[in-house]
């Protein structure tokens, strides 16, 4: 007895259900964004996320895959993709509509060379055609509120707080649009340790401050880099309120550590045992330096200290003191 026609369409379905699930799972393990998203949130979710990829118009693809790029060639960026850049540094949302930064693009060899000192050293800067130097711009809405007639009273942390994100929403948008072009990227907080030097250089105005950079360029490699693992997500992520207990948090940390230096994630970038100021032997040996040492070598290492101090103090100098709040300046209030 022939089954059911109901029966045979649902068998024919299940097996070509079942066909499509294994050709999208054969898929998927060579779709660069399934493989970003199944990194940070396993198979399944990661499957949802894939779906989506086609209606966001590349921006999923572009935000997931990102890779931080320091190997660039020393081709110009045409100018219509530097018009697409300047675009974006400036269209993303902005604290309060103030516009608390100001961004300088240097394109000419010898200043960057000069601005790459000042940052560290970092190789990539020199090397990549273009650096972006995102600045807080706390002149412009103190001029603002002085040319008004009114007393200046924003000394304290919030608008370097507000100016920080600012710059940063504008650097990571020209980001994800440089990226989305096939064009590499990495931020400079290097550009911090050398502020005084390079406002000197930019001829900035007092009270405009640079803080963080972005190199672009045409990566290297004809491959685009690997997405670089993130800490598991309970460690990152809270639905609600916080929900991450100290037992939980040291055990997912200790895997993690474990799982970066089974793959010798952060031996490329020893932060080398001169740098603690105890002794001359480096206790950790070749494969058991992890996340956890390097994090703690980052921020216990002897120069930390001189360089936060060099930091305050250029911040000092360029006219942005974190005063108490009350503080202020400028024309004397009425009475
Ligand atoms: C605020 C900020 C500052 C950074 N500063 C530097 C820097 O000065 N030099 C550098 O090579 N990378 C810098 N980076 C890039 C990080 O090292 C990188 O994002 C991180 O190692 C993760 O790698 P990924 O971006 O490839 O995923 C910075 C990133 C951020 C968000």
């Amino acid at each position: 007895m022939p089954a059911p026609e109901h029966a045979t369409d649902d068998v024919t379905e299940r097996a070509s259900e079942h066909a499509n699930q294994h050709a999208n799972q054969h898929a998927n393990q060579h779709d660069p964004v399934h493989a970003a998203a199944a990194s940070v949130l396993g198979d399944a979710a990661a499957a949802q996320v894939t779906t989506l990829a086609g209606r966001s118009r590349g921006t999923l693809a572009t935000v997931l895959t990102h890779a931080s790029v320091r190997r660039f060639t020393p081709d110009v960026i045409p100018d219509d993709v530097v018009q697409a850049l300047r675009a974006a540094l400036v269209r993303g949302p902005t604290s309060s509509a103030l516009h608390s930064y100001s961004h300088v693009l240097v394109r000419d060899t010898e200043r960057k060379r000069r601005l790459a000192h000042f940052a560290g050293d970092q190789p990539w800067i020199d090397q990549a055609p273009l650096l972006i130097v995102g600045c807080a711009d706390l002149r412009r809405a103190r001029e603002a509120t002085h040319a008004r007639g009114y007393r200046y009273t924003a000394h304290d942390v919030r608008m370097l707080i507000s100016a920080t994100a600012d710059l940063t929403v504008g650097l990571q948008n020209a980001s994800l649009v440089a990226q989305s072009l096939g064009y590499g990227t990495v931020l400079l907080g290097g550009v911090l340790n050398g502020s005084l030097e390079i406002a000197q250089a930019l001829r900035l105005p007092e009270r405009v401050v640079p803080l963080v950079g972005l190199s672009v360029g045409r990566p290297q490699s004809d491959r685009w880099p690997a997405p670089r693992p993130r800490l598991p997500l309970p460690l990152l992520l809270h639905d609600e309120t916080w929900s991450l207990d100290e037992a939980t948090e040291a055990t997912l940390l200790a895997d993690y550590d474990a799982r970066t230096r089974a793959r010798g994630d952060f031996e490329g970038r020893r932060i080398p045992w001169s740098a603690m100021g105890r002794g001359r032997e480096d206790p950790i040996p070749e494969g058991a330096y992890g996340w956890l040492e390097h994090t703690a070598r980052k921020q216990g290492r002897a120069t930390w200290g001189p360089q936060g101090a060099k930091v305050d103090a250029d911040l000092g100098a360029q006219g942005v003191m974190v005063r108490s709040a009350g503080d202020s300046d400028g024309p004397p209030t009425d009475g």
